[in-house]
C-alpha cells in the first residue's frame, strides 16, 4: 500500500505489521553494539544533517538499524529493496510507522514494482547512496545521467556489486566515487564467511527440513561465502564437495579437506546443491540431467542467475509449485520414470528468501563499516575521484576494536622493543 498522509511517502505491504517489526528491530539491536555506538555519536554530531540518502539494500531488521543510525545522523533517508524476495514486511512497516523512514519494498514484488521502487529512490535525488548489488548506481548512470553530478559518493555492500563497479571503472563509465565496503576485512572475512555459512544452511533447512548428516552437499564457489558454507555444512555432518574454476581456490579447498570435483561429476552424486559463485549458469541443463531424484538445488549468490532456472523449466514435464514454502518441484522424465528436482526460492538467495539473512551480530560489523564509510565520503568529498575506493584502514580498526570490546576480548599491544624490531631491517640470523 502507498502511504504518504501524515507519514513519510512509502510503499509497503501492510502498516499493521509494524508492532512485530519493531520487536525484530529491537531484538537485532541487542546484537549490534558497534552500530549503536556509531548511532549515538551520529545523533550528537549530525554528520548528515539535511543530506538526502537513498539506500538499495535488503530490508531486514539489521538494515533497519543501519537506517536508524543514518537517520540519527540527520539524513533524509529512503530505503528500497535490493532483491524482490528479501524484504521483511513487518520491518518495513515499523521503519515507516515507528522510525519515520521512507520505505519502498514489499516481499514478492514483481520486476516492474521492484524497478519502480528503484526509480523512486533515484527520484529522491540522493547525495549519498548505498547499494547491495550496484543496481541503484548502475541505473543512475544508465537512465539518469543528469543526476550523476549530484551524488557525492556511494557505498557498495556485496562482492557482485563491487565486481560490476570495477567493470564500470575499467571501461571509464564510472562517474561517482564508490567505496567497496564488501572488500573491507571487517566485512568479507566475517559477513561473507560466517554470515553466509550460517544463514544459507538456515534457509535450506527452514525450506526443506533436510537432515544434512551423511548427505553429499555441493558448494559451488570457494570465495569467502563458499568457504563459510563448506565449513558449516561439514560441521552439520555433510560430506562436502566443492566445485571451482580458480585453480588456487580449488587447491585451497582440497587442502582444507574437501572433495573437489567438476560440476558434471558433482551433479551426479550431490543431494543438496548451493551456488555462491557470482557467475551465471553454474548449474545448467547437462547437470540437471544427471542429478539424482530428490536433489535439492539452491543459490546464495546475489543474483538469481547462478542456477539455470530456464533450463530446468525447459527440461521439466511439469512443475509442482509450493510443495513447501519456498520449494518448487520440477518433475523431469528420466529413463521412463520421473525424477524430482527441488528448487528453493526460485533460485534467489536462499538465506534471505527462506531465512532471515545473516545474524545481527555479523551485520553489526558490515553496517557500522557502511555508516562510517558514508561519513568518510562526506568528509573527503573534495579529494575524491570517480573510482572504486577501499575502506579506510582506520574504520576497519575502529570496527574490529569495538567489536572485540563488545565480546569482552582483550588483546596485546606492541612493546616499544617490538615496534623498533618491526621497523628495522638490520637484525637477522
Ligand atoms: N545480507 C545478508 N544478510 C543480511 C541481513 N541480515 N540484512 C541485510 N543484508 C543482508
Amino acid at each position: 500500500m502507498l502511504y504518504s498522509k501524515g507519514m513519510k511517502k512509502s510503499d509497503i505491504k501492510d502498516k499493521s505489521l509494524a508492532a512485530s517489526g519493531k520487536k525484530r528491530i529491537e531484538w537485532a539491536a541487542h546484537d549490534m553494539p558497534v552500530l549503536a555506538a556509531v548511532r549515538e555519536r551520529f545523533a550528537k554530531e549530525k554528520p548528515f544533517k539535511g543530506l538526502r540518502m537513498s539506500c538499495c539494500l535488503h530490508v531486514t531488521a539489521e538494515t533497519a538499524n543501519l537506517m536508524r543510525a543514518l537517520h540519527a545522523g540527520g539524513a533524509d533517508v529512503l530505503l528500497c529493496a535490493s532483491n524482490p524476495l528479501s524484504t521483511q514486511d513487518d520491518v518495513a512497516a515499523s521503519l515507516v510507522k515507528d522510525y519515520g523512514i521512507s520505505v519502498f519494498a514489499r516481499k514478492g514484488e514483481n520486476r516492474e514494482v521492484f524497478f519502480s521502487h528503484l526509480q523512486t529512490a533515484i527520484e529522491h535525488r540522493p547525495q549519498i547512496t548505498m547499494d547491495d548489488g550496484a543496481d541503484l548506481i548502475s541505473t543512475v548512470h544508465k537512465k539518469y545521467p543528469d543526476q550523476v553530478s549530484e551524488i557525492i559518493g556511494s557505498m557498495e555492500e556485496t562482492t557482485t556489486g563491487v565486481i560490476r563497479l570495477r567493470a564500470m571503472a575499467q571501461e571509464g563509465a564510472l562517474k561517482i566515487p564508490v567505496v567497496a565496503v564488501n572488500d573491507a576485512k571487517t566485512k568479507n572475512m566475517f559477513d561473507n564467511r560466517y554470515g553466509t555459512g550460517q544463514s544459507t544452511l538456515d534457509g535450506i533447512i527452514r525450506a526443506t527440513d533436510v537432515l544434512l548428516a551423511g548427505k553429499n552437499f555441493v558448494v559451488a564457489g570457494y570465495g569467502w561465502c563458499g568457504r563459510g558454507l563448506a565449513m558449516r555444512a561439514r560441521g552439520a555432518g555433510a560430506r562436502v564437495i566443492v566445485t571451482e574454476i580458480d585453480p588456487v581456490k580449488a587447491l585451497e579447498a582440497a587442502m582444507d579437506g574437501f572433495e573437489v570435483l567438476a560440476m558434471k561429476e558433482a551433479a551426479a552424486v550431490g543431494d543438496v546443491f548451493c551456488t555462491v559463485t557470482g557467475n551465471i549458469n553454474v548449474i545448467r541443463k547437462e547437470h540437471f540431467l544427471v542429478m539424482k531424484d530428490g536433489a535439492i538445488v539452491s543459490n546464495s549468490g546475489h543474483f538469481d542467475v547462478e542456477v539455470g532456472v530456464a533450463d530446468l523449466k525447459k527440461l521439466a514435464v511439469r512443475v509442482e509449485k509450493g510443495v513447501r514454502n519456498q520449494v518448487d518441484a520440477y518433475v523431469l522424465r528420466a529413463q521412463k520414470k520421473e525424477k524430482r528436482i527441488y528448487l528453493l526460492s526460485d533460485g534467489r538467495l536462499v538465506n534471505l528468501a527462506a531465512a532471515e539473512g545473516h545474524p545481527a551480530s555479523v551485520m553489526d560489523m558490515s553496517f557500522s563499516t557502511q555508516a562510517l564509510a558514508a561519513e568518510w565520503v562526506l568528509k573527503n568529498q573534495k579529494k575524491l575521484e570517480p573510482r572504486v575506493y577501499e575502506v579506510d584502514q582506520k574504520i576497519e580498526e575502529y570496527v574490529a576494536t569495538l567489536k572485540l570490546k563488545s565480546m569482552g576480548v582483550s588483546i596485546d599491544k606492541l612493546t616499544a622493543q617490538q615496534k623498533a624490531y618491526l621497523a628495522g631491517w638490520e637484525e637477522g640470523t
